[in-house]
């Protein structure tokens, strides 16, 4: 049938390329599944782009793929350059064009892009546009949490209005290199603080607006803020949350740690509360609406060098404290608009919508900064996806003609459960791309989404990528592959992924294990902040010689890639990234608990969620309050989305006769997998282990 030859002509070209350049591992072979063998059939599960489809994209075949990829493995100065020079550079680069020193046994890990290249990320993504004659092309809508409320800019206001900020946080003495902490809900005004931050060469931390006090505070006292910028309160869905108290509360604690903060702007959220309300400190807190319109709306750049940081993001780790993830200007600039524009085929006739928060590297790299370069019209949406009920995605879809729509597969999740009717009964047809981010995508969420929500014609780009990548690294190019539903499939230009087993030795072929890194890439974070130690340790050490990413993948007998998980002491839930290390330490703040073990169970909707295990003080009875108030520790400590899904009451904790928690029992009692306990010999009391199974259903 037609499908059939559309599927020869789509793959015959690459059926005799064999192996992928150098260094990153074999090519992708498609040749069992191209001629002669079965085709686009269910069996391979492969989903095709339609030739309409393939022959407008930017990457339209296999085989271009294949030949822009080789050319960026194999010269990835001249690759990554070529691209560079579309940006405004003030000066360029050293001629070296990028350094790299993964191997710790080789001396100190160091990356470093376009060094020398004189840049600004906030003129690239404003003044350059506007400088083109997008000026009054809308940059950023805004779509509010309740329903009839809107806004937009385009580029000329949204340059004026950061110009504005920058002026301000220049006068309250910001200086380059200078830290800005923000902690604002999805308002317009959050990507216009990080451009104004940009513009002046002072860098970003944005924490995100649901995770709590000591949170926010321990991010204070990491990285020392100038200014601490934030708005009165916030509703979501139906609720309103108390932002400035949080930060208040916040701002006390990090005084008493020796880092007192001078000014805390305040933007007044008038849809969510009227300013008379909140409470104030003279003399520290400034509402935004009163100095920031008095300010010009012209304000010089800062040139800084592409080496100079651009902004820091905490993120979990497996151990201790959140992680300052630092990345700097010209290598993240380059790389997020590259990404964006090929993983969703950017034409500049699209409407661009992503789900994320900028509260992660999502929202900053996917909702800020990669549109913006490359000159997107993109939504900003502060309410919650399914409020005021299920069909209020596809409502703005429809509002704006959204053609490409990213999001995370626990929301597709979520929206599948609550059945077809919300979706169809919004026409959809603007929508071309679809995108996924965050956890693997089940295969039956994939389908869902591709045929239900996509009307089985939108390509669905599964990005694989992390907070310290900065961009994609494996992702599907949506007129280029055949795909298949839940893999990541390919890397992304630049990128050579290596799997490795236990002892760090790359394997070929069909295979399992640890997913690595070999080489740098533009948008790789340099450091951690304040701790390169800790930098070189978890991400280098584990395997020598590569960027060692805590996921697990196979790859398939055709080349794609198939991302399992964490392999770390890292839970993800609802695809946010967080440490079984930060919520056992919250667990045992509690005065009544004696000692935590968490670990991470499948949940249908969220993809995982947290299982923890508690033992109580000596004589302490179990009770439905206690676990009620163990369960808002946590919340108080990091954050609601960070709560325990369920507390299991624990006598005694499996551990090995040195002390180690044995988590790989833990997490089969967590998923009542109790005939895969495997050898509990070696615990140093095996009575343990029954005693946790007779509380199971406690
Ligand atoms: O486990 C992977 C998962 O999310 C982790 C990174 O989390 P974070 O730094 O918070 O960034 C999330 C957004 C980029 C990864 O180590 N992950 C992210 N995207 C995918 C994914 N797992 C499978 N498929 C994906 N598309």
């Amino acid at each position: 049938n037609n499908n059939d030859i559309r599927t020869i002509n789509h793959l015959r070209h690459v059926d005799s390329m064999a192996t992928m350049p150098s260094g990153a591992g074999k090519i992708p072979r498609l040749n069992a599944v191209i001629l002669g063998e079965a085709l686009a059939t269910e069996e391979n599960d492969l989903v095709f782009p339609t030739d309409e489809f393939s022959q407008q994209a930017h990457v339209p075949s296999p085989q271009k793929y294949l030949e822009m990829y080789k050319r960026s493995i194999e010269d990835p100065a001249g690759f990554w350059s070529e691209i560079a020079s579309q940006f405004y550079w003030k000066q360029k680069w050293d001629d070296s064009v990028y350094s790299e020193n993964l191997d710790v046994s080789k001396g100190r890990v160091n990356i470093e892009w376009f060094k020398g290249g004189i840049t600004n990320i906030c003129y690239n993504c404003l003044d350059k546009n506007v400088e083109a004659g997008l000026g009054d092309k809308i940059a950023l809508y805004w779509e509010g949490n309740d329903t009839g409320f809107d806004d937009s800019l385009t580029y000329s206001q949204l340059l004026h209005k950061v110009c504005q900020l920058a002026n301000y946080l220049k006068d309250m003495g910001v200086q380059k290199g200078d830290a800005v902490v923000i902690y604002l809900p999805m308002l317009l005004e959050l990507p216009i603080t990080m451009l104004a931050c940009a513009r002046i060469g002072a860098v970003h931390s944005v924490v995100f607006a649901g995770f709590s006090a000591e949170s926010l505070s321990q991010r204070i006292i990491d990285c020392k803020p100038k200014v601490v910028i934030t708005c009165n309160a916030v509703k979501r869905g139906p609720k309103i949350i108390h932002l400035k108290d949080i930060v208040d509360a916040a701002l006390v604690e990090s005084a008493k740690t020796g880092v007192p903060i001078d000014t805390c702007l305040v933007y007044e959220n008038q849809l969510a509360m009227k300013r008379d309300i909140t409470k104030w400190q003279d003399g520290r807190d400034i509402w935004w609406q009163d100095v920031i319109p008095k300010y010009p709306t012209e304000c010089a750049v800062e040139w800084v060098d592409a080496e100079d940081p651009l902004f820091l993001l905490y993120t979990s780790g497996s151990t201790g404290k959140p992680k300052g993830v630092l990345h700097t200007t010209g290598g993240y600039m380059v790389y997020t608009a590259t990404t964006f524009k090929y993983a969703f085929d950017y034409k500049p006739s699209d409407v661009y919508w992503c789900t994320a928060d900028c509260g992660w590297i999502t929202g900053h790299s996917y909702v800020t900064y990669g549109p913006l370069l490359n000159g997107a019209s993109c939504i900003v949406f502060e309410g919650a996806p399914n409020y005021p009920d299920s069909g209020r995605c596809w409502d703005i879809v429809d509002k704006y003609k959204v053609t490409i729509f990213y999001t995370a597969p626990t929301l597709v999740r979520s929206l599948m459960r609550d059945g077809d009717e919300y979706v169809t009964r919004y026409s959809r047809k603007s929508l071309r791309i679809l995108g996924s981010v965050g956890e693997p995508i089940n295969p039956s969420a994939w389908r869902w989404f591709y045929n239900v929500v996509g009307d089985s014609r939108c390509p669905i780009s599964d990005t694989w990528w992390q907070t310290e990548t900065g961009g994609f690294m494996i992702t599907p190019l949506p007129g280029a592959w055949p795909q298949k539903p839940g893999s990541a499939t390919f890397p992304f230009f630049g990128v050579k992924p290596v799997i490795v087993d236990e002892k760090g030795v790359e394997i070929e072929g069909e295979c399992s294990g640890y997913l690595c890194v070999k080489g740098s890439w533009p948008g790789a974070f340099r450091t951690l902040y304040g701790d390169h130690e800790r930098y070189e340790t978890t991400y280098f050490k584990p395997f020598t010689g590569y960027y060692f990413t805590g996921d697990g993948c196979s790859r398939d007998k055709d080349g794609y890639h198939w991302l399992t998980g964490r392999v770390d002491d890292v839970i993800n839930v609802s695809g946010h990234r967080i440490g079984t290390a930060e919520v056992e330490s919250a667990l045992v703040s509690h005065p009544k608990c004696a000692e935590a073990a968490v670990v991470g169970i499948e949940h249908e909707v969220k993809g995982q969620a947290i299982y923890a295990f508690v033992t109580l003080v000596e004589g302490e009875p179990y009770s439905e309050e206690l676990r009620k108030s163990l369960i808002l520790s946590v919340r108080k400590q990091i954050g609601a989305f960070a709560a325990p899904e369920r507390i299991h009451w624990a006598p005694g904790l499996p551990k090995t006769r040195s002390g180690k928690i044995m988590r790989r029992i833990l997490r089969k009692i967590a998923s009542g997998q109790l005939d895969e306990l495997g050898d509990t010999s070696t615990l140093a009391d095996p009575n343990v282990v029954e005693q946790l199974i007779s509380l199971s259903n406690c």
